[in-house]
């Protein structure tokens, strides 16, 4: 088993991390909070994979706990599907001393964080991300959020989990879409901030759910995240690293879905990173052909990372009307060679230059 213990600002929680580790989640929350009934939220996907063995452990372990689910996918990162839970947990009479457990991916992670975070005006909450996404990035530092109609992640809090609990082996029932989504972010903490990992990935492209190697990247992830958080938990600083690609990926994003083209976050993550490494080249940002060595890395885990079928314009309109990108000067990540990044302040409109 491996623990990392993060700290930021005023909390300190511990993050676990080991294969099969779920079936011991329920024990370890009743001496956690031995006297708390558990809220766990997650979607119909992972609801009828783990969802109802979970609660019945938890019933077990002589844990009191209710079952809330949501459809699965973005579109339950709303106001509407946030308000409704609200309201659920009030009506099953859900108290202060009670706990919310968000059994799921990025989504249902960051939708019940939020629930948790406003709720009777903050209860506990716990992670138990089933996805490579929600396992190395969104369970950990307490980001918390729903989408709203004029942009993604517009309305949130800084909540911290009392805990995370990691379990590599829920990997192994993952869609190859939703894995290679993953790998994106996997890439994006390497060339951030472990060129030995890039250096892993160039050689043998994704591991496999279950290998050995996985499981060490994904710790190495969450200790990235961790020191990161540690330095910068409310996002003003270093921990905008993490945003390598993000703007071009949400400008990407954004443009897919005005035209019905089908694309994901870690997709669009993974062109993002090339495209503004190849910029980066050409303005002497970054070393001569660490653009190629990122392409050759996304190809080989089975992610795009050509922007040439995308009309810069139109990327470009995604990126600006994205609310938080109004302010006068925007801050670009630029990664000068793997595991090297630094922050780049730019004027917004000379940020056009960087597609
Ligand atoms: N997922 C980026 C962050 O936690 O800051």
């Amino acid at each position: 088993m491996n623990m990392l213990t993060m700290r930021a600002g005023s909390a300190e929680y511990s993050v676990y991390v080991e294969r099969g580790l779920l079936k011991s989640v329920p024990g370890r929350l009743k001496e956690m909070f031995p006297e708390s009934r558990l809220a766990v939220i997650t979607d119909d996907n992972v609801g009828s994979l783990y969802g109802q063995s979970f609660a019945a452990a938890c019933e077990t372990a002589g844990l009191r706990c209710d079952l809330f689910s949501v459809a699965p996918g973005e579109g339950s990162k709303s106001a509407g599907t946030f308000a409704r839970l609200l309201s659920e947990l009030a009506q099953h009479g859900y108290n202060r001393a009670d706990v919310v457990a968000a059994l799921g991916g990025g989504v249902v992670g960051d939708l019940a964080g939020f629930v948790a975070a406003v709720y009777l005006r903050g209860v506990k909450a716990v992670q138990i991300p089933t996805t490579l996404l929600a396992q190395i990035d969104s369970s950990v530092g307490g980001k918390t959020g729903i989408n709203l109609p004029e942009g993604k992640n517009l309305a949130g809090a800084f909540h911290q989990p009392s805990a995370v609990f990691v379990d590599p082996s829920l990997l192994g029932t993952l869609s190859e879409a939703d894995f290679a989504d993953g790998m994106a972010e996997l890439v994006k903490y390497a060339l951030i901030r472990d060129a030995e990992m890039f250096e892993q990935l160039e050689r043998f492209g994704a591991a496999p759910a279950g290998s050995d190697m996985l499981d060490s990247w994904i710790v190495r992830c969450l200790s990235i995240k961790r020191d990161i958080v540690a330095a910068d938990e409310k996002d003003t600083g270093e921990r905008m690293l993490l945003n390598f690609g993000h703007t071009i990926g949400h400008g990407i994003e954004r443009l897919c879905a005005a035209k019905n083209l089908p694309m994901t976050h870690g997709r669009a993550v993974a062109i993002g990173m090339t495209a503004i490494t190849s910029a980066a080249e050409r303005m002497g940002l970054a070393k001569a052909g660490t653009a190629e060595r990122i392409a050759c890395v996304l190809h080989k885990t089975g992610l795009p990372y050509d922007i040439s079928a995308y009309d810069k314009d139109e990327i470009w309109k995604g990126i600006v009307v994205d609310k938080k990108t109004l302010a006068d000067k925007l801050t670009l990540v630029i990664v000068s060679e793997p595991g090297r990044a630094m922050l780049h302040r730019v004027a917004a409109a000379d940020a056009r230059n960087f597609l």
